[in-house]
């Protein structure tokens, strides 16, 4: 293909694949199947791959992250990011009121009711239409650059087209994870026995954060915007900004309103203190803004927030209620986690009778009695959460809570590891929930993702001693199966033809399925590209692990802990002789061009605009190849940053030539 044959395809590619994020993304509306959509992307991908000149600088790729940052660099805010005032009644909220009015001097005036959405703020710089900057608030005064983190939220638009914007304009909101998101994600954590995170607002943060860019577009961060700041944005009030920011393709939440007078503030204040339970992220209150922006102005500001605007914070609903009881639940990796049973009581939308008091350090730190009375909260407004004991109303009989030290389900004495918040049941093999929680994991969407089976199946399966292990599913009869309740001929095949399908599964899920801790998807398919066979990472050391990407001391350990148990080898072997796929068919990228025939390369630290894999796809994809040590047939030592000073010193010795990550790129353009 000829550069400028390229150049109009990676054009077309472009408008097409941002119209169908567009409809998908900000206005709910599909016109092309996801199949089609992904052969869009990846056409593209493809074509940027060969052509790196011509990517363009909206590029939907983006999306999908890929570049690595060491350092966030530091950036000053045109114009500072300032927090706001807080209020907690209405009486405070009319005392604010006031000083508008004073300050106004008896004009008249509008207030502009926003919720506050409980995430992370960012700003945004727009440059001739193009997202050029991302910047975190940092200190307030100057914040992190992390423009590639943030260009992969799919409802941020990376280049405005409507006609009427400013050269230049900066966009302010605020970056969440939507709550089902966080709930996903913490199901995902702790279903590979890693601690789940506290709170949606924190973990959006720690995102935002993250080094690499493809792991925050797996996260799903979304964003809303509400302040639009610059020097030509021809607008006169705040409601006039937000009307231009939904007309150039910005999401703003449209929970917004203008208020007429303080009362209809606390109006709104009140309708939304229920309904906002119902929306998709956490808010934590009420942002009220004067409307007109000379007015704002005329406020002006203190030190540290505007005197337009103010917050308005509900207060976490708490309720007394009665602990009957602590349950103990085990988990599929042998965690043990205390709930406690409370007396039933209505609180911010549900009836709340459980919650999760995580481990036996928070039981100590509430001091808890059985029959007390504790204060229960929706931590961050979803999980029921014990915050505290309501002494007033404590019984001289209660009897403190004493942390069970065997396990509830199989009476094996519980373990808990040195510097580990959690108690575990080491009976892996022998307690029922870790077995049935092992064969869920394994037939969930993710890993072998037969939709026939069920938690109840899977329960009935273990009960009549069929289904010990993963692999005693492949040898099912459709005579065991029509022993389960209610099942007959026509949903026992059913089964068995899932069971039957997922043989065809690729590797990676197989070596999710099997479930080795700590060894999520990500790390699954990482594990299946690198070692493509599951004889070669079944004979992997440690050392040969941690060469894999994504892979670190605790995950290393883990695989090698898990190969070296006989069961665990008997299981798969079963699983291969029940013929699941244990090599990985995930295809070697195809030829894009020959500069780099018959060269080869190590590549050893770590890389400002690449992943260490990516660098070897692209070796692959231009003729050349990549292997794993210093000798003096080799051409080229790509050297990024934090490289270990022996291989260096090699390759300096044997007369190997060392290249940077630009030089790189230079051999590349031939
Ligand atoms: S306006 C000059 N509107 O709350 C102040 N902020 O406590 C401009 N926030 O840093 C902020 N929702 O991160 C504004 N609808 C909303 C908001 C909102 C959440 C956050 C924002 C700000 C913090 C101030």
């Amino acid at each position: 293909m000829t550069s400028a044959a390229a150049k109009q395809r990676i054009d077309q590619l472009t408008d097409q694949i941002n119209h169908h994020n567009d409809l998908y993304y900000n206005k709910s509306k599909t016109e092309i199947s996801d199949f089609e959509f992904d052969q869009l992307l990846e056409e593209l991908t493809k074509l940027e791959a060969e052509f790196p000149a011509l990517r363009l600088p909206d590029s939907p790729t983006q999306r999908v992250g890929g570049t690595i940052t060491k350092e966030f660099a530091s950036v000053v805010h045109q114009y500072p990011m300032l927090s706001l005032g807080n209020t907690y009644s209405p009486e405070e909220l009319t005392d604010f009121d006031g000083r508008v009015a004073k300050g106004l001097e008896g004009e008249a005036y509008e207030y502009f009711c926003e919720l506050k959405f409980d995430g992370v703020s960012i700003s945004l710089i727009y440059e001739n239409g193009l997202l050029t900057k991302a910047v975190t608030r940092g200190d307030g005064v100057r914040g992190d650059d992390v423009t590639t983190n943030i260009k992969t939220i799919r409802s941020l638009p990376l280049r405005i087209k409507a006609k009427d914007i400013p050269a230049r304009f900066e966009v302010r909101g605020e970056v969440f994870l939507p709550k089902e998101v966080f709930k996903q994600l913490n199901k995902e954590r702790e279903d590979i026995g890693e601690e789940t995170y506290a709170n949606a607002r924190n973990t959006a943060s720690g995102t935002v954060k993250m080094q690499d860019s493809a792991e925050v577009a797996k996260r799903k961060l979304d964003c809303f915007l509400y302040y639009l700041l610059g020097e030509d944005n021809e607008v006169e009030t705040h409601s006039e900004a937000i009307n231009k920011l939904e007309r150039w393709g910005f999401n703003v939440s449209p929970t917004y309103k203008k208020c007429k007078s303080i009362q209809e503030v606390l109006d709104y204040i009140q309708t939304w203190e229920k309904k906002r339970h119902e929306l998709p992220l956490e808010t934590d209150g009420v942002v009220i803004k004067v409307n007109s922006l000379e007015q704002q102005e005329l406020l002006g500001f203190t030190a540290k927030s505007p005197r337009w605007a103010i917050a308005y914070k509900y207060k976490a609903e708490s309720i007394s209620t009665r602990l009957n009881g602590i349950t103990y639940q085990v988990g599929r990796t042998g965690a043990v986690t205390p709930v406690a049973e409370l007396e039933p009581v209505f609180l911010a939308g549900t009836t709340v009778k459980r919650a999760s008091l995580h481990n036996a350090n928070e039981i100590a730190r509430l001091d808890l009695h059985l029959g007390d009375y504790v204060f229960v909260e929706k931590g961050g407004e979803i999980i029921p959460k014990v915050t505290g004991v309501d002494l007033a109303k404590r019984n001289a009989s209660v009897k403190k809570v004493i942390y069970i030290d065997h396990c509830p389900e199989c009476n094996a004495t519980l373990i808990r590891k040195e510097g580990e918040a959690n108690h575990y049941c080491p009976n892996e093999k022998g307690c029922p929930p870790q077995i049935k929680g092992k064969v869920e994991h394994f037939i969930q969407r993710k890993a072998m993702d037969i939709d026939s089976l069920g938690e109840q199946t899977i329960r009935q399966l273990f009960e009549l001693g069929l289904v010990k292990t993963p692999a005693d599913l492949y040898y099912l009869t459709k005579d065991d199966l029509l022993r389960l309740d209610k099942v007959k001929e026509k949903s026992a095949q059913n089964m068995l033809d899932g069971i039957t399908a997922s043989k065809a599964q690729p590797f990676e899920n197989v070596l999710f399925g099997i479930g080795i801790r700590y060894v999520g998807k990500t790390v699954a398919e990482k594990l299946a590209k690198h070692f493509k066979t599951m004889n070669n990472l079944r004979q992997a050391t440690y050392e040969a692990l941690l060469e894999a990407p994504e892979v670190g001391e605790k995950i290393a350990q883990s695989v090698v802990e898990y190969f070296k148990d006989a069961d665990n080898l008997r299981e798969v072997d079963r699983l291969v002789s029940a013929g699941l796929q244990f090599e990985s068919n995930q295809q070697e990228p195809e030829l894009v061009s020959s500069v780099l025939a018959d060269k080869s390369f190590v590549i050893s630290g770590v890389f400002q605009n690449y992943e260490r894999d990516q660098l070897k796809d692209i070796i692959l994809a231009h003729g050349g190849k990549v292997s794993s040590s210093v000798s003096g047939k080799l051409d080229y030592l790509l050297a990024g940053d934090n490289m270990g000073p022996a291989k260096r010193e090699k390759a300096a010795k044997l007369g190997v030539k060392i290249i940077s990550e630009s030089e790189f790129e230079a051999l590349l353009k031939g």
